[in-house]
């Protein structure tokens, strides 16, 4: 395993730490009886990767999963934790196959995971998750299908930008596919909600983060993020929360994160 310590100079470990945080969130409180929930955690990742731990122990999603839907929880609340992952790629899903395929909480489908069907899978009271970490805006995962499936308890997390060779070199029409799945996964938060936006400094691939959480836990979830970017990336990390701070400041940020200076005064 390599275990090359990336400091500030990678995005990706402050991805995982969100990542991390939240699923291990969700089930820790699913764990106690005392959320809307009922006993069964159910976690989607719509963009599994080939599973490798680049940086160091966990440092995928499929790892991150692993170690939540196999950690000794205490209490015996919790009956059942499944995790259904989708890798389109084939090189990279028999990675996946190959490093996660022993454990049975995890079923790995080789599948485009635009094709499917929330609905069959997760029933109103679970406590679910969806991760979405595509590469770049021509993998979004996310269809308005799977958004109207949704059901009032799953939380989720989701990539944004993410252009390696520099977000605003895209052209506006592909990059105004990002207001469209923001538009599409925010038209609606539920009273019980709050959608946080989480961007990193001074990034010209300009990667940030849209997760959905609990509202009681949103403050203090926030604060723990800003603490972990801090340490994470070189410049730092700021966010915004649609209950704390208005769509309108929440759309402002969304346009200077996605559009030039000239493009956001003509738009
Ligand atoms: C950024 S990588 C994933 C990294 C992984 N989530 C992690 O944190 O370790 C994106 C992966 O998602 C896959 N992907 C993108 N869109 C997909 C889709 N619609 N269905 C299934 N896999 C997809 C790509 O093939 C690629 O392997």
């Amino acid at each position: 395993m390599n275990t090359t310590n990336v400091g500030t100079s990678s995005r990706t470990p402050f991805k995982h730490w969100l990542f991390n945080a939240h699923l291990g969130q969700m089930i820790g409180a699913t764990s106690t009886g005392k959320t809307p929930t009922n006993r069964a955690v159910k976690v989607f990742d719509l963009c599994a990767g080939d599973g490798l731990d680049t940086y160091g122990e966990c440092s995928s999603s499929p790892s991150i999963i692993r170690k939540h839907m196999t950690s000794e929880i205490r209490g015996g609340y919790l009956e059942s934790r499944v995790s259904h992952l989708y890798e389109r790629e084939s090189a990279a899903f028999n990675s996946l196959l190959e490093k996660h395929g022993d454990c049975p909480q995890m079923n790995l489908h080789h599948q485009d995971s635009r094709e499917i069907d929330l609905s069959g899978l997760v029933s109103d009271r679970d406590s679910s998750f969806v991760y979405a970490d595509p590469n770049n805006i021509d993998q979004l995962p996310i269809t308005q299908k799977m958004v109207n499936d949704l059901t009032p308890l799953t939380l989720y997390l989701m990539t944004l930008g993410c252009n390696v060779a520099g977000l605003k070199r895209l052209s506006v029409e592909a990059r105004l596919r990002w207001f469209q799945m923001i538009e599409m996964l925010t038209e609606t938060v539920r009273g019980h909600h709050d959608v946080q936006l989480i961007w990193l400094n001074r990034d010209s691939s300009q990667w940030a983060y849209l997760a959905c959480v609990p509202r009681k836990w949103s403050e203090a979830t926030m604060e723990k993020s800003m603490m972990a970017g801090k340490k994470m990336w070189k410049d730092g990390v700021q966010g915004l929360t649609i209950k704390r701070d208005g769509m309108a400041a929440f759309k402002t940020i969304i346009r200077q994160l996605f559009l030039t200076k000239e493009e956001n005064q003509n738009q």
